[in-house]
């Protein structure tokens, strides 16, 4: 006890070994100025950690507490963060397990799982001690960095294992992140979740950005649940179900019917931002425009052509095709249509379905497709033939094109804008038909077509990977998942990459499992991302 904190030969208690130790075909690094890495740390930041040599750093304020950072979930580079964290604050690291581990702080883990890995490591460490360290989990940890100094282990801090409770889902393993848990696409408590999802979709007509989330997310746990929720006892330790998403919840199981949901339902207000965001083009800020000028009907915007956007002007044009789910076997053709136009222009390249059909959604609104080639920058320049292939079929009604900004050096900005900067065709197609099917057909044997919005995305082989995470939802799902590589890990995520500010490094990715590995997150196949 009270013996100087040295980092071991691997020296994970050195500012930035975790990172080190990662291989390096992992990472690419990004292009800085020709100096030692910690310069390109910001000077806040120098100032905190302590180099290994450094006495400031070597000796431990508490000695009486002894930290091992156990790393199942926790990822290396999170592991290495922590450690530097600890150190600053004068606590002790131990970079291996053994007799002298007073506190051993987990992630992620449940008490089960924590109790297993205990009882591994009691039968692998030397038998130096009678007591066993407390196993605890992160809040502990989180609580004694801001406390400064070590917070008495209470209860609420232990991973202890109870004996398991009947019926109701056990809120140790309902993690707070989507990202972090399966969600599957059917589930238990859908006319729970809708309601709140709609309470959600409302405030975010509103501008209300924080109730939008809070709603959101509470219906996201819902449909995480693995069975349905018929008392609201059942609620009890479940992350994010605030004060009002309760009471509605009470009222559905108490009445069947909640009345603010359904009063918002009704509402002019809430039906006529559904009608206008319903047209391809229109966002919030322009159908809150609309509503607050008086406009109600989509006719009313007919007469006002002047006010219209080229795109939104198409929206308008194919509105009931559009507002029509797109069927499955619909995407599949399109997605053949695609692969077909693609083949003779560049040999060799891929066409993926992403987005809602790859989570094993049956329906959707519209179909998103990447393009990608083996060969890194064959993809360049690809979607405009594409886009005059289909247009020489007949099969355009609308294409807007943007030119990328994804370039292979640049890092994904910091705050993960909804547009990522991919190269890509933001379309409507008139898909054939059979012939016969639609109702009211007056075109006799000219083939009648469906419109369908069809986004087709241009993605560099390097970068697809996270294109295909990202792009294939769901949106809250990507949303915690951003959030959860902010908050926890301190890096920066879009679909464009996955980026470290501090090391001003991108990962380099093989595949959607080699991201989730990397973050130290349970791999989750796209079904099970229904969030
Ligand atoms: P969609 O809006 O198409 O959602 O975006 P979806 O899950 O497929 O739902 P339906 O079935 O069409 O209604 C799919 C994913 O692509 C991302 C979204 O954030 C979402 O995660 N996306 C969309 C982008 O990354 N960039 C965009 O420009 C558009
Ligand atoms: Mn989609």
């Amino acid at each position: 006890m009270g013996e100087a904190c040295s980092p071991g030969p691997s020296g994970a208690a050195s500012p930035s070994s975790g990172l080190r130790r990662l291989s390096s075909d992992f990472r690419v690094p990004f292009p800085a100025p020709a100096r030692g890495r910690d310069r390109m740390l910001p000077k806040r930041r120098r100032a905190q950690v302590g180099a290994p040599g450094d006495p400031a750093s070597s000796e431990a304020r508490f000695p009486g507490v002894a930290i091992y950072l156990a790393e199942p979930h926790m990822g290396r580079s999170r592991r290495a963060f922590l450690t530097r964290l600890a150190l600053s604050k004068g606590f002790r690291v131990l970079d291996a397990y053994s007799s002298e581990v007073t506190h051993v702080v987990m992630e992620q883990t449940s008490a089960e799982e924590a109790s297993h890995w205990q009882e591994h490591r009691a039968a692998t460490a030397s038998p130096q001690r009678c007591s066993r360290p407390a196993l605890l989990d992160i809040s502990w940890f989180t609580e004694s960095m801001a406390a400064g100094q070590p917070v008495p282990v209470e209860c609420r801090h232990r991973l202890e294992v109870a004996a398991p409770r009947k019926g109701l889902p056990c809120p140790a393993r309902m993690l707070p992140y989507a990202c972090q848990r399966p969600t599957p696409l059917t589930h238990h408590n859908s006319s729970l979740s809708e309601a709140l999802e709609m309470l959600a979709e409302a405030a975010g007509f509103e501008g209300s950005e924080g109730r939008f989330l809070s709603f959101r997310r509470a219906a996201a746990v819902l449909k995480a649940l693995p069975s349905p929720v018929t008392a609201l006892s059942q609620l009890q330790g479940l992350p994010h179900f605030g004060e009002h998403s309760r009471r509605v919840v009470q009222e559905l199981l108490e009445q069947g019917v909640c009345e603010e949901v359904e009063r918002v339902r009704l509402s002019e207000r809430y039906q006529t931002m559904k009608l206008f965001m319903g047209i391809f083009g229109v966002g919030v800020k322009t159908a809150d425009r609309w509503y607050r000028e008086g406009l109600r009907t989509l006719d009313s915007l007919q007469e006002q052509p002047q006010r219209l956007t080229q795109q939104q002007k198409a929206g308008l044009q194919h509105y009931r095709d559009l507002s029509t789910p797109v069927q499955r076997p619909d995407a599949e053709a399109l997605l053949q249509l695609v692969k077909a136009a693609v083949a003779p222009i560049l040999p060799g390249a891929t066409v993926t379905l992403a987005g809602g059909f790859r989570r094993g959604k049956l329906q959707g609104h519209d179909v998103d497709l990447l393009l990608s080639h083996p060969q890194e920058g064959r993809e360049a320049g690809l979607l405009p033939k594409v886009m005059q292939c289909l247009e020489k079929q007949g099969l355009v009604l609308y294409q807007q094109h943007h030119r990328g900004g994804c370039g292979h050096a640049e890092p994904p900005p910091r705050q993960s804008h909804p547009m990522d900067a991919f190269e890509r065709t933001f379309c409507i197609l008139g898909l054939p038909q059979p012939s016969g099917v639609p109702v009211g057909s007056t075109q006799g044997p000219c083939p009648t077509r469906k419109a369908v919005r069809v986004d087709l995305v241009a993605v560099p082989i390097s970068r697809l990977p996270f294109a295909l995470l990202g792009w294939t939802g769901s949106k809250h799902f990507q949303r915690e998942l951003r959030r959860f590589c902010r908050k926890e890990r301190g890096l920066w995520l879009n679909s464009c990459g996955l980026f470290d500010p501090e090391q001003k490094m991108l990962f380099h990715a093989a595949s959607e499992e080699d991201i989730f590995r990397h973050l130290g997150l349970e791999y989750l196949p796209p079904e099970q991302r229904n969030a």
